[in-house]
């Protein structure tokens, strides 16, 4: 199983800095073996950089999506609006949207439904706040937001599903998790898929690490058997950087 990187860009690149970043990095995917890249550009993006990863191994994801099919629904976007741009994955109950939109589990469970619905690939967001941590509720706040998003769901149709473990105390801020604790929220997420879905489903899923990943200390996270990938934010910005992550990440892999 390949490890699976994910770029996301969040609200950064308009088109045309995204193109330049994709013709960049397409003259290093050749070293990309063993790594399932994708980025995640804006929406007003997807359509460029569909265009400049033509025949690329790198795959488009998606920030988010609506659960709707269509309706009155101002500035949302919708499943089949983002297939008609080759989007393959989609990340969903990322921690700024949760956080800063005030998007719930209820709202999570529904895109993560029409997400799989529309054959898109999720990348379900978990992770606790700093005041949860201290207060011990790490493992509560996993659990809940797990089973708030994928409870009622149908297992048979989660064999796509990506879980990126993201403490929010460590996106944007430069301290990411230690290996130990990165290696416990993966084996409890490891844990509650094995519970819901049964280990032949659940073992064919990838669990990211993600919140200040780079490429120095990628291989930290990548090294333990219970992380198989990572969601990139500022690293991912720049082709230098993110491309360096890669190849750390490829080193770990065959360490
Ligand atoms: P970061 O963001 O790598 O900049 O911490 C990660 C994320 O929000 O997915």
């Amino acid at each position: 199983m390949d490890i699976i990187i994910a770029a996301n860009w969040k609200m950064h690149k308009t088109a045309l800095e995204a193109v330049e970043f994709c013709r960049a990095i397409r003259s290093q995917e050749a070293d990309f073996a063993g790594v399932e890249v994708l980025v995640c550009p804006p929406f007003t993006a997807l359509s460029a950089v569909k265009a400049a990863l033509e025949g690329s191994t790198i795959k488009l994801g998606a920030q988010n999506m609506h659960w709707e099919a269509q309706g009155a629904q101002t500035g949302e976007i919708s499943a089949s609006m983002l297939l008609e741009f080759g989007v393959e994955y989609v990340i969903i109950g990322h921690s700024e949207r949760r956080h800063l939109m005030g998007e719930d589990d209820i709202q999570v469970r529904r895109k993560i439904e029409a997400a799989l619905q529309n054959d898109l690939k999720p990348i379900l967001c978990v992770g606790e706040t700093e005041t949860e941590r201290e207060q011990g509720n790490t493992e509560k706040v996993i659990t809940n937001q797990l089973s708030g998003a994928l409870q009622t769901q149908d297992s048979q149709k989660l064999g796509s599903l990506v879980v990126a473990y993201e403490p929010v105390w460590a996106i944007g801020t430069g301290k990411a998790a230690s290996a130990e604790d990165a290696d416990a929220a993966a084996k409890l997420i490891r844990s509650y898929l094995r519970d819901k879905l049964g280990a032949k489903i659940a073992d064919g899923l990838r669990v990211q690490y993600g919140g200040s990943v780079k490429a120095e200390n990628i291989g930290s996270f990548i090294g333990l058997p219970s992380v198989q990938g990572a969601l990139v934010g500022g690293a991912s910005l720049e082709v230098d950087s993110f491309s360096a992550l890669i190849q750390a990440a490829r080193k770990a892999v065959a360490d």
